[in-house]
């Protein structure tokens, strides 16, 4: 391992992140009934028909995550590698605890991934690139793991959302805070004061970045820690062999969902090629501090477009209500009949009107019908919906 990587193993040694966890019941319950596996593998998968047998890479798992998976997905094959002895040991904590058995976990930098000799169904990286020396090298490491008709989900720090960080950090620097329980203290208190409408507050305020000293410390003191816009994170996805596949949530990133649709420039930034709408999106919405993507190898067998509208093919496709979602049918505007909100969405234009015909096709989805079935449904209000990530879809019957 370089020096550099010595760096981080320590840092994370001393402030693992996410905290170490004793109980993932919660998390147990929710996938106990098989619908949240059903909605992620439309999202990975929308062309091939549902398995849960596949073989997981959770490359730099922190302290929980590869158990999480493990649980999640019984019938699969997972490993967990993570620079950081003591996010392992946590990890094995939980092996333990939860008597997992599908679950082999390594101590490595994701650098050396190709030493395992295995490819993987599905890699997840998140939180992780970011902080290695060259992400470059890291993500060509799991391109070169991933099976040809793979997906890899990844997670980045996006530069504009994170604009305070970066302002704290540079100012932590100058000050040669280091991430000692004293200095972590009177950094505390000096946030307190920060004056109002610093570019930090919101961020204080409303993530979970920031809700103990390991996840300040890993926000503000971390030696290493760089950031993506839209455009550097679809070259870096390139760069790798790899190719966009969609962002994880789409809402945010799209000029035909939430206040976008309200103003002239929305229509004028749908007409743009689709990567310049995404850029352009981020640059209005400017808040976004993360980038979630799903990729697949360039090369990969599946087709670009898994999910089209402009055909009849959406009729054999079958549509999932993903568990995030929620009806509202309370204090609603004249003619409104419903409204549709996805709480994973932190965006609170995201929401979708439903008048009264459009709830009742709303109402028929469910997860087993195929959406030429729902009778009076359009793909005009199919795909609204699709895009504002209200409905996943199941395209493998068209794919066959
Ligand atoms: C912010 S945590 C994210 C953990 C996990 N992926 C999650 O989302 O909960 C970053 C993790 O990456 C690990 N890490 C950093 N550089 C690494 C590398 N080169 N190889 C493997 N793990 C690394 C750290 O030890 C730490 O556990």
């Amino acid at each position: 391992m370089t020096l550099d990587g010595d760096e981080i193993a320590r840092f994370y040694e001393r402030h693992p992140y996410p905290p170490p966890v004793e109980n993932l019941d919660d998390d147990v319950a929710a996938w106990s009934d098989g619908r949240r596996r059903r909605v992620e593998h439309a999202r990975l998968w929308p062309s091939i028909p549902y398995r849960d047998t596949h073989a997981i890479l959770i490359a730099g798992c922190g302290t929980s995550q590869a158990a999480r998976y493990a649980l999640r997905y019984p019938n699969a094959r997972v490993v967990g590698v993570d620079v950081s002895p003591t996010s392992v040991s946590a990890t094995k904590r939980l092996v333990e605890r939860y008597g997992i058995t599908n679950l082999e976990l390594r101590q490595m930098p994701i650098e050396d991934v190709g030493e395992l000799d295995t490819s993987f169904d599905h890699i997840v990286c998140t939180g992780v690139l970011h902080h290695l020396a060259d992400p470059d090298i890291g993500l060509r490491t799991l391109r070169d793991a991933l099976a040809p008709a793979g997906a890899i989900h990844l997670m980045v720090y996006a530069t504009y959302g994170r604009f305070g960080v970066y302002l704290m950090q540079d100012y932590c620097r100058r000050l040669g805070v280091k991430p000692d329980q004293r200095d972590i203290s009177d950094l505390v208190s000096t946030l307190r004061e920060l004056p109002t409408g610093h570019p930090l507050s919101h961020l204080l305020r409303n993530t979970p970045d920031f809700a103990d000293d390991d996840a300040l410390a890993d926000a503000l003191l971390n030696p290493r820690d760089r950031s993506y816009t839209v455009p550097e994170v679809l070259r870096l996805i390139d760069g790798a062999g790899l190719r966009f596949g969609r962002w994880v949530r789409q809402a945010p990133y799209r000029p035909q969902c939430g206040a976008l649709t309200e103003v002239p420039h929305g229509r004028r930034i749908a007409a743009l090629p689709e990567p310049e709408q995404f850029a352009t999106v981020e640059l209005f919405r400017g808040t976004m501090v993360r980038h979630s993507v799903i990729a697949h190898r360039a090369d990969s067998p599946l087709p670009a477009v898994p999910v089209r509208w402009d055909d009849e093919t959406w009729r054999s496709y079958v549509g999932i209500r993903p568990t995030t979602v929620s009806m509202i049918d309370e204090r609603l505007p004249p003619g409104v009949a419903a409204v549709l909100i996805n709480q994973a969405h932190t965006d609170r234009d995201l929401v979708f009107f439903l008048h009264a015909e459009a709830r009742r096709i709303v109402e028929l989805l469910d997860d087993r019908r195929r959406l030429g079935d729902l009778s009076g449904a359009s793909a005009q209000l199919l795909e609204r919906l699709w895009w504002h990530d209200l409905i996943m879809v199941d395209a493998s019957d068209a794919a066959s």
